[in-house]
């Protein structure tokens, strides 16, 4: 006869062929003690690791392997999210370490990149909205509000900021053409990262995107987060970006704040948003940059480490890259701030293109010394 153990450790998950975080934390003993937990919402361990189990690898990265249903999961299932969380930010502990944020651009130097080489550069990061279940979790009507608060708190952005709301389940075949023309739509979940991890329910529900009349700022709503934001333009004014990310950031807080609604935030966790992966800044600041010679040097891999940058193809997370292109970003997003993130972008790109400059002449370049993440 089954007694309630012995059914708690049958339901221990079959994670032998697993190469994600949540496979390498999760023991029989942290399930046992974390399987019957709910948070306030009712969501469940199970429903936080359901994508790690059903997802075994990937075939370029190593991926986190859980989501978070709500702020509280990160709290309720700690046992297992913060040994991932450590796994995942190179050591970072949230128990005992501090998360600093500074969105000052007016910090950043040598922020301008040389256009022969940099052809766009973009910040994004992800803001969620507290009180209201992620989007893993979320009801219909949870899933409404994200976007009628987002909606609100958008329409109120003025100057070089003031621009409009696209609903995917209700855009023109006209809008939904200038969108993709302009790569800012996004499309239902395919990959099954996100649909094990329930994020594609109901789609196209409630999702959207705001750009502004400039094209350079933009919002998506319940996608993988309530919002990711997004500054953007042609060319390398990789300071320019980054001081409308801030200011654009800033505007939308405050103004969901006077509607008495806040962003999930806390000091050791940064920002919270769905994927463990993402949280602290939230922050990727990237280019899309040229370079034929260093990519064909068999240390340009070496270069990147070193300098805590990664690179994708670019066509996204889990492309390959292909040709002389590459979108180029910051490694990290927790322990550091948006200031240091950005600041670790300008100059490794510098770095990149400067050696660059050397192989065009016929000279070598020197692989830089490795940049450490977290001060002891
Ligand atoms: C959680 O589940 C309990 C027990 O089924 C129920 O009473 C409660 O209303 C649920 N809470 C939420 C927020 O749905």
């Amino acid at each position: 006869t089954f007694t309630f153990s012995s059914l708690n450790d049958c339901d221990f998950p079959d994670l032998r062929k697993h190469n994600n975080c949540m496979a390498s934390a999760l023991t029989p003993a942290i399930y046992a003690k974390l399987r019957d937990k709910v948070t306030p919402n009712n969501w469940t361990l199970d429903q936080c690791i359901q994508t790690g189990v059903d997802n075994p690898g990937h075939p370029f990265i190593k991926t986190v392997g859980c989501v978070a249903g709500d702020e509280e999961s990160y709290e309720v299932f700690a046992d297992l999210f913060d040994p991932v969380i450590k796994d995942r930010h190179n050591g970072y502990d949230p128990r005992t370490m501090k998360h600093p944020t500074d969105l000052d651009s007016s910090k950043i130097t040598n922020g301008v990149f040389d256009d022969k080489y940099v052809l766009s550069s973009r910040v994004r990061t992800g803001r969620s909205i507290r009180g209201l279940s992620l989007p893993p979790a979320c009801s219909r009507a949870e899933r409404r509000e994200v976007e009628r608060v987002a909606v609100m708190a958008l329409a109120g952005l003025k100057g070089d900021l003031s621009g409009r709301y696209y609903s995917l389940g209700d855009m023109t075949e006209k809008e939904q053409q200038q969108l993709i023309d302009d790569h800012f739509l996004f499309d239902k979940p395919v990959s099954p990262l996100l649909t094990c991890a329930f994020m594609a329910r109901d789609w196209p529900d409630a999702r959207g995107i705001w750009h502004n009349n400039d094209k350079t700022f933009l919002i998506w709503v319940n996608e993988e987060d309530h919002t990711r934001v997004i500054s953007m333009e042609k060319g390398g004014n990789m300071k320019r970006v980054f001081e409308r990310f801030c200011r654009g950031l800033k505007q939308v807080e405050s103004l969901i704040q006077e509607r008495g609604w806040e962003f999930m935030w806390n000091e050791h966790l940064g920002y919270i948003l769905t994927c463990p992966s993402n949280l602290g800044t939230g922050l990727r600041a990237g280019v899309h940059v040229r370079l034929p010679k260093l990519s064909k040097d068999p240390r340009f891999s070496k270069v990147l480490d070193n300098l805590r940058l990664q690179k994708r193809g670019t066509g996204g997370v889990d492309t390959a890259a292909t040709g002389d292109t590459f979108d180029i970003s910051n490694l990290d997003r927790l322990g550091k701030s948006e200031v240091e993130l950005v600041q670790l972008v300008v100059d490794g790109v510098n770095y990149l293109i400067e050696c660059e400059k050397k192989l065009e002449k016929g000279q070598d370049f020197k692989v830089p010394a490795p940049i450490v993440q977290f001060k002891k």
